[in-house]
């Protein structure tokens, strides 16, 4: 049986949107995402998990299961309800008191300043594509770092890559844009700029505590041995995952970056400029981060493509119907042999392993690293107040097998979080796809722990993987 370490953080993950509801309540401003989901009327975002009023019993319940750590979000549109200016005083005190519960049950809170819910007024403006939008990003940075000093761990966004490609490549976040690629890039290096001007400040400011950015890495394979498979998982890592890392932790985009992004814009009518000055900027934040946060739910085999743009995204949990295929990238393909998920997500624990041992070795100086999502989509049946979740379990397992691994060759992980404490509201899949810890009633609100509620707390308890 694989062990875990003995100051290890067994954590929980939430993000705002998803399990606060509350929307228009307590002074909050709104996001692209309210009027978004209401013109689709697939589902809404209230109550969700109702954590705005509920909070106290959430963390109660991590105590009593050993969950000793909690990644939530501050919604900005909570405390700037127009993302600058008057500060929404409900919003302050609604995450004092939570910071509060988790001070004194025990549980160490983890706090993203952005998890894909940027103030409405400045989204209509361009989000991060307008870079004034960096500068309101940057004010309410400070505005929680001098605000909330119980809070010791900070990460600056949540998912850059997602965000930029589900805002404008797959069109399933608002605005809703497909295939613009020049878009894409430049919302990718806004953000990673914004990230350094935030780390940039936090430490010139001296302020106690760490901070870090959460990137969604997932690991790219080639489809097969062949030379242009190869290139086209090449070309698909460079833009997910070494484009992210390179701003990171070198302030600078290396030459393979550099080569790829040519050819994905030449192939997509697209182009990029990253100004001198934000570079910068950013190798002076590149040795600066205190850790980085890790989202890991699945991995992709990558295929050469040469046709047209097709993506089809499986919100829906009908197996099978997964189609990703862009130009100047790659196909992403099932893999034989690989499970996978009813979203399609395919379970490969080695492309963790694979991912942390890569980190350690292209980006020596990364200092620590924290698990901050994994966990898996299921739909669940409730029995009477009973979820056997053992194929939850089951990824759980693997995934932490897997983590441990890679402890032992040396990576130095910290802590992990799983993806997600309870039942929540999931962006593009509604409340069918559950992640939790802790299954939600969503009509009552009543939570009930499930099967792997129970396991988690024994691994937690004995650090030991069963
Ligand atoms: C991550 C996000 O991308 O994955 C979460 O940080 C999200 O906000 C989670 O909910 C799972 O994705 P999905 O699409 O299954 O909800």
């Amino acid at each position: 049986m694989l062990k875990l370490p003995e100051d290890f953080i067994f954590g929980g993950a939430t993000a705002a949107y998803q399990v606060e509801g509350a929307t228009k309540e307590g002074g909050k401003g709104e996001v692209a995402w309210d009027e978004f989901l209401e013109k689709q009327g697939r589902f809404s975002p209230d109550p969700a998990s109702d954590f705005y009023h509920q909070y106290e019993k959430d963390i109660e319940l991590c105590e009593k299961f050993g969950v000793n750590g909690l990644r939530l979000s501050i919604a900005w549109s909570r405390i700037f309800p127009d993302g600058t200016g008057k500060v929404n005083e409900e919003g302050v005190a609604f995450y004092h008191k939570v910071f509060a519960a988790c001070e004194k049950h025990g549980v160490l809170p983890f706090v993203t300043l952005h998890h894909f819910d940027t103030p409405k007024v400045l989204f209509d403006q361009g989000d991060f594509l307008n870079r004034d939008n960096i500068e309101a990003f940057v004010a309410y940075a400070k505005f929680c770092f001098d605000e909330f000093k119980e809070v010791r761990y900070w990460s600056t966004f949540n998912e850059i890559y997602p965000v930029a490609t589900n805002q404008y490549l797959l069109g399933i976040f608002p605005p809703g844009i497909t295939y613009d690629f020049t878009k894409i890039i430049a919302c990718l290096h806004n953000m990673m700029y914004a990230h350094a001007r935030v780390v940039n400040l936090f430490k010139d400011e001296g302020y106690a505590g760490e901070i870090g950015v959460v990137h969604s890495l997932e690991t790219k394979y080639p489809a097969s041995d062949a030379l242009e498979d190869q290139h086209a998982a090449f070309l698909d890592d460079a833009l997910s995952i070494r484009f992210l890392l390179d701003a990171t932790y070198l302030g600078y985009y290396s030459d393979e970056t550099l080569s790829a992004l040519a050819e994905i814009c030449e192939a997509n009518g697209a182009s990029y400029d990253f100004p001198e000055e934000d570079l910068a900027e950013m190798k002076r934040a590149s040795h600066r981060n205190d850790y980085l946060g890790i989202n890991h739910y699945q991995c992709h085999f990558v295929k050469a493509y040469h046709g047209e743009n097709a993506i089809h995204h499986n919100g829906t949990g009908d197996k099978g119907t997964s189609v990703y295929k862009v130009k100047g990238i790659g196909e992403r393909i099932y893999k034989e042999g690989i499970p996978r998920t009813d979203w399609d997500w395919l379970i490969y624990p080695e492309g963790l392993y694979d991912l942390l041992l890569r980190i350690k070795e292209d980006y020596p100086h990364y200092n620590k690293i924290y698990i901050t999502e994994n966990g898996m989509g299921f739909k669940d049946q409730f029995d009477d107040g009973v979820i056997m979740d053992q194929p939850r379990i089951e990824y759980l397992k693997v995934y932490l097998e897997s983590l441990s691994q890679a402890i032992s060759a040396g990576v130095n992980v910290k802590g992990y979080f799983l993806w997600s404490l309870m039942d929540l509201f999931s962006w593009s899949n509604g409340y069918n796809k559950r992640y939790g810890l802790f299954y939600v009633d969503f009509e009552t609100q009543k939570r009930y722990p499930k099967e792997s509620a129970y396991w988690y707390k024994f691994v937690s308890e004995t650090k030991t993987i069963i």
